[in-house]
Formats: structure tokens, sequence, C-alpha cells
């Protein structure tokens, strides 16, 4: 198997670059323009159904073997994994507040809310990015080997990635056309 940290290298690209469309939305509410909020709903659908369900518990199962053989890390995946858990519960109202706005309330009163949340969201998933690439990232690519890599892949679950795999979900459709589009258009 490749090494699996550079599939997760990869993703972290993506999500960033979801990030990105996903502020670009904040600013506009920011400054009271019109902004989309079915294009943030469906950014974060990805991150709950995706990131949430396949990348991190990859991760999880990678950090629990980095613990056993550096006990020296132990906090650090101790800190990541629970962050795993405050990100996919933030992620997962964020996820609720913007469909009800969709299907039910006018977005004037609860935009600011939208925004601090929004904000919190993706402040805290890069600073978890950059903290796994910067430690537990570059310590699986030191002590892990061929063998612990085809155990890890055995004893995890994934399934294709329905923005940036090979077949994109119809859901998303509208993600992708944003992420298509020249940056000063987004
Ligand atoms: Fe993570
Ligand atoms: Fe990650």
């Amino acid at each position: 198997m490749e090494n699996g940290v550079f599939k997760l290298r990869k993703e972290h690209v993506n999500f960033k670059k979801l990030l990105s469309l996903f502020d670009k939305q904040l600013d506009l509410l920011h400054k009271g323009k019109p902004s989309d909020y079915r294009l943030m709903a469906d950014i974060l659908y990805y991150m709950t159904q995706y990131t949430d369900l396949v990348h991190h518990p990859i991760e999880e199962v990678i950090f629990k073997l980095l613990a056993i053989r550096d006990p020296g890390v132990v906090e650090n995946v101790t800190e990541l994994t629970k962050q795993h858990q405050t990100i996919g519960n933030s992620g997962e109202l964020l996820y609720k507040k913007l469909e009800n706005i969709i299907n039910y309330e006018s977005d004037i009163k609860k935009s600011q809310e939208i925004e601090m949340l929004g904000r919190l969201y993706c402040s805290t998933l890069r600073i978890h990015m950059d903290k796994e690439e910067q430690s537990l990232f570059i310590l699986a690519e030191r002590l892990l080997n061929n063998d612990d890599w085809e155990k890890i892949r055995s004893d995890t679950e994934t399934k294709p990635d329905p923005i940036f795999g090979e077949a994109i979900e119809a859901r998303f459709h509208l993600v992708c056309d944003k992420l298509a589009q020249p940056t000063s258009d987004k």
C-alpha cells in the first residue's frame, strides 16, 4: 500500500479549497450582501459525510498506532482525536442551521450567528489540519512501514470521495462548479 499520509495530505489540500469557498460566502454575509446558503450547506454536508466519516477515522487508526510506537505523542493524539469530535459536532450543528435557513427562515436575523459559527468552524479545522501536517503526519511517514499501512487499510473503511473522487455526486455539482471558476469569480 502506498504511504497513507500522502492521501491524507492531498485531502487536506481539498478541504482547504472548500474552506476558502466557504470563507468567501462568510465575507459576503459580513458585508450584508446576498450569500449562497445552498453552497455553504453543501460544503458542510461534505465535511460531515466525508471528512468526519472517512478521513478522521482513518487518521485515528494511524494515530493510535503512533501512540503505541512513541508514547511521547499520546497527549497530541488525544488532543487531535478530541478535536475530531468537536469539529464533527460543530459541523453538524452549522449544517442544520444552514438547512433551516434555506427551508424555513429568512436569513436576516441569522446571518451574524452563521458568520460567527462559520468563522470558528473554518479556523478550528485549519488549525487542526496544520497541526496534523506538522506533527503526526511527519511521524507516521517516519515510523510506519508497508506492513503497518497494509494493516491500517484492513482496519479502516473507506468510500469514494463524492467531490474530488472519480465520480461527482449530483448534490455536489454546485460546489464543483464553484471550485472550477477562476478565483476572482468565486
Ligand atoms: Fe484530523
Ligand atoms: Fe486530517
